[in-house]
């Protein structure tokens, strides 16, 4: 690696205009530094702003709040701030407050659920999905199966991992007219990071189609403009966006599509009224039907405060330093051979910055191009304070075509006696025997700067021959 700062910027200039962030990251994110720590698993988990933890430790510190189902002055504050986060929300995704709703949930994960337990799935209806979802997003199949529904998957195609427009036409074609269809994906895959475009949104709605677009991992370095784009459900965690506070999520949807949706139980705050010898309920509107007992409303606030910190970065900038620090990383990780012309690694997903986001997925392999074990590279980057992640990263559906295992292994292997009913990890790296069951993934977010991807690439470099 014979390249330096002057050769990044010749190549990336417009790394420059972010430098804002740099100052940023000296002033609120020192504790980094300060521990030498190279944070690379943004795509796991975004960072907190010191100023964002202490603006709101000062606001509990100087109020009092109590439990928004009650009327006193402190539930009453306490409804202020819940309701004044969810039109914050919708400002900060441009949507139009009469079209979309905010209903809180307790991450992304929570957010699916709440439409996979009510969407209201018939026989003769569809849930069509990409490979490329995160589990939660696969698991809605099970709510769509089991109530008679059709799953369709649509497969990726190597070595970009996109989507092929045939195939997908070819599933949004399966939409019977006038019957419930639901289209899941990912506005950036959480395996390959490539942005998978949002203007299937419109297409999707024109073959009949609901969507839902899962923006976990897009969201924290992208905009997502909800005038421009119209999906029906939209699904994110805000840790993943700015840090803190873990445990909240969001289901933004339109109102429209909300009223289809059937609850299948009732709970405390979702109901106007429910009886016990009357052996009936009445949901609430809206967003009140789906929020399940008393919503976090201690943590609420802290979402506006982070949602300001990223304005007043400007997710442009994020954006763009993500791009720069991506290409940088990619062009020189990919030029990396050991002394037998074998490359180091094989990314899986596209090599260029073109319609990707800033994770990096691969495996390492050596000098005979045989793959080294993700969790040798894991234990190996934590020894030298470098945090990134290995695995699947839940999304089995991504890592079997990456890692090529085909339908026949899996069906081998989990039709195997003594496979009924539990398969631990270790059984399943048996049965998928001499293929990888995971890869490495580095991912890139708001104060990630050049330094932390030169101290990786050295490591890396310490992995060849
Ligand atoms: C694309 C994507 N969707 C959904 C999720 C689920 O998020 P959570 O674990 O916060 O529920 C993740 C988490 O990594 C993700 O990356």
């Amino acid at each position: 690696m014979n390249s330096n700062y002057e050769d990044f910027i010749k190549q990336y200039p417009t790394y420059q205009t972010t430098a804002h962030i740099d100052e940023l990251r000296a002033e609120e994110y020192s504790r980094l530094d300060r521990a030498n720590l190279i944070y690379l698993d943004y795509t796991g988990g975004g960072l907190y702003a010191a100023s964002q933890v202490k603006a709101h430790q000062h606001f509990l510190l100087e109020n009092t709040f109590g439990n928004p189902h009650s009327s006193n002055p402190p539930s009453l504050a306490a409804t202020k701030l819940v309701e004044s986060a969810r039109s914050y929300i919708l400002k900060y995704f441009n949507a139009d407050p009469n079209e979309y709703s905010v209903i809180f949930s307790a991450n992304a994960s929570g957010a699916l659920k709440i439409i996979g337990e009510s969407y209201p799935f018939e026989p003769g209806d569809h849930y069509a999905l990409i490979f490329d979802n995160h589990n939660s997003v696969n698991g809605i199949r099970e709510f769509a199966r089991n109530k008679g529904a059709d799953v369709t998957y649509i497969p990726l195609t190597l070595p970009d991992m996109r989507v092929d427009q045939a195939a997908l036409e070819s599933a949004w074609n399966k939409a019977q007219p006038g019957a419930n269809n639901l289209f899941a994906y990912p506005a950036q895959s959480n395996f390959s990071s490539v942005k998978h475009p949002l203007d299937w949104i419109e297409g999707a709605h024109t073959k009949g189609w609901d969507v839902l677009l899962d923006a976990a991992a897009f969201a924290p370095t992208n905009w997502l403009d909800l005038s421009q784009y119209k999906p029906d459900f939209v699904v994110f965690s805000f840790y993943k966006i700015f840090g803190y506070p873990t445990g909240l999520g969001a289901l933004v949807a339109r109102r429209e599509a909300l009223s289809r949706l059937q609850r299948p139980w009732f709970a405390g705050g979702t109901i106007t009224v429910a009886s016990v010898q009357g052996d009936n309920y009445y949901l609430a509107e809206d967003y009140a039907a789906f929020e399940d007992g008393t919503v976090d409303y201690l943590n609420i606030p802290a979402l506006e405060i982070g949602l300001k910190h990223i304005e007043s970065i400007g997710i442009e900038s994020i954006q763009e330093r993500v791009h720069c620090l991506t290409g940088w990383l990619l062009d020189n990780l990919t030029a990396m051979k050991h002394s037998s012309g074998v490359p180091l690694v094989r990314v899986y997903g596209p090599i260029t910055t073109e319609a990707r986001g800033g994770a990096v997925t691969v495996n390492f392999f050596n000098a005979k191009d045989q793959p080294i074990d993700h969790r040798f590279i894991e234990e190996a980057a934590n020894k030298v304070n470098i945090s990134l992640r290995t695995g699947c990263f839940c999304n089995p559906g991504a890592g079997e075509v990456a890692l090529e295992i085909s339908r026949e292994e899996l069906d081998v292997c989990f039709n195997k006696p003594g496979h009924e009913n539990r398969l631990t990890l270790d059984d399943f790296r048996v049965c998928i025997d001499g293929k990888s069951s995971g890869a490495v993934r580095i991912s890139v977010g708001t104060v990630t700067n050049y330094d932390d991807i030169q101290f990786f690439l050295r490591f890396a470099e310490g992995l060849l021959d």
